[in-house]
């Protein structure tokens, strides 16, 4: 359990009151936990399914797969986008079988009865040939809310839960500066992967892994617990603020003030002379904001000028009930999400992708699995331990999945014993508790 006091810095305008519910193993490895999210959690809470600039005329579509659920997302005449169950009310056929498309009418490969883009059925085999007469202009696809905020689409199969903007509070306001409107996802990569879904929540709702698994970062990240601020919001979402272009507290360099690698390099890119922080490389972030203030809109970032100092330099990391992580740079946006398994409570479905500001006469563009041309991304997918990397930072996650998930089904394993600085895990789990309505609720106080 989470002790009730630390070191860490939650903000004191959005921390909240936990409970103490024991986070055993039955979460991660049940079929019985599986099959009550499915039923309780998934059609209730908004689901991020497509980007907007994905529809580019009416017909266009793109499916998500939830699960053993599986959504189309359709653009309309209006240019509004609409969703869909993807499947046949004739018989049940899963009507769309791939990623993305376009076509005037969806039609299913059964018997071939077809829907305009608005989800009316427009035409069947033998239309006598029905008790009622002819089921045209009769029958639609069942719909599913979908709503946008800034580039993304999403969906709710819930019809009571808020609108999507109300939902995602307080984070459309705070990311607003950003001018996400017109990003590029360059990258989108997805993979099947060996744990839990929940075990990559947990792994982005707490930072304390990260002098362990993601060392490097130490230098260009000040992950150390003073520096890092928390938040917690009434809505579920979770965020929290690293301060960037700086090492960390934790790193020997920020002692001694030499200006460790890359941070040099990043410096340099902005034509700042590392020799001149030699001794207090901490001042570097200062100076950067100060150059890109200066430098930036010559360069292309014109979404720099309605950033605060702190977006300009520092690591926004959003993670959103329940399963999407938006971390932010102002160069760079990453966001991740893991989805369950249709059948197996032990695997899930991994989602990385990069999004990027166009920056006029940027050919490429640096990406976690190396450099990439400056357009938009095709999707690969794979299998997590394949070969093939979700992204470098990404890979280090994954890897200690597996292995967290075969300790997870050990008979030994009790319940998580977690630090004051992983509230927001524990905070994660008590609304999921609260969406599955589980009986292993533990209300003693935190210790
Ligand atoms: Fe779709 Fe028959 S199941 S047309």
């Amino acid at each position: 359990m989470a002790a009730e006091s630390g070191s860490s810095r939650y903000s004191a305008e959005f921390d909240l009151p936990l409970r103490g519910d024991a986070i055993t193993a039955e979460r991660y490895i049940s079929t019985a936990f599986m099959e009550r999210e499915s039923e309780h959690l998934w059609p209730r809470v908004w689901l991020l399914g497509a980007m907007v600039a994905e529809f580019e005329q009416e017909g266009d579509y793109v499916r998500h797969n939830l699960g053993k659920e599986s959504v189309i997302m359709v653009r309309q005449a209006d240019d509004s986008i609409k969703a869909f169950y993807n499947t046949c009310p004739h018989r049940g056929n899963r009507l769309i079988l791939g990623d993305i498309g376009g076509s005037e009418r969806i039609t299913c490969g059964y018997h071939g009865w077809q829907y305009s883009s608005d989800g009316l059925l427009v035409h069947v085999q033998d239309p006598d040939d029905f008790p009622g007469g002819d089921p045209c202009g009769k029958v639609s696809l069942s719909e599913v809310r979908c709503e946008t905020w800034g580039p993304f689409v999403f969906y709710c199969m819930d019809t009571d839960v808020k609108p999507l903007l109300e939902w995602l509070a307080p984070l459309p306001e705070r990311l607003k500066d950003y001018g996400l409107d017109n990003w590029i996802r360059v990258m989108y990569l997805s993979a099947d992967a060996d744990f839990n879904w929940k075990i990559i929540r947990d792994n982005f709702n707490e930072s304390y892994h990260l002098p362990t698994i993601h060392p490097e970062l130490s230098t260009i990240i000040n992950d150390g617990l003073p520096d890092t601020l928390f938040e917690m919001y009434e809505s579920g979402h979770n965020s929290m603020w690293m301060k960037g272009h700086q090492a960390s507290t934790r790193n020997p360099s920020f002692q001694s003030g030499e200006v460790p690698s890359p941070l040099d390099d990043v410096a340099r890119a902005w034509d700042l002379d590392p020799a001149d922080f030699e001794g207090r490389s901490a001042d570097i972030r200062e100076a950067i904001i100060e150059a890109k203030r200066r430098l930036g809109p010559e360069r292309g970032y014109s979404n720099y000028v309605n950033m605060s100092d702190q977006q300009l330099v520092d690591y926004f990391h959003c993670t959103l009930f329940p399963n999407l992580t938006i971390t932010m740079s102002p160069e760079q946006c990453q966001i991740m999400s893991t989805e369950p398994h249709p059948t197996d409570p032990q695997k899930c479905i991994f989602h990385h992708w990069v999004i990027v500001p166009p920056v006029e006469g940027m050919k490429e563009v640096v990406t976690p699995i190396g450099p990439v041309p400056m357009e938009w991304a095709e999707h690969r997918h794979s299998v997590y331990g394949d070969g093939q990397s979700v992204g470098f930072v990404a890979d280090q996650d994954l890897s200690i999945g597996a292995s967290q998930q075969q300790g997870l089904n050990s008979r030994g394993f009790n319940s998580c014993f977690l630090t004051y600085q992983e509230k927001r895990v524990q905070r994660f789990h008590e609304l999921l508790n609260d969406y599955v309505d589980t009986d292993t609720i533990n209300t003693e106080a935190l210790t």
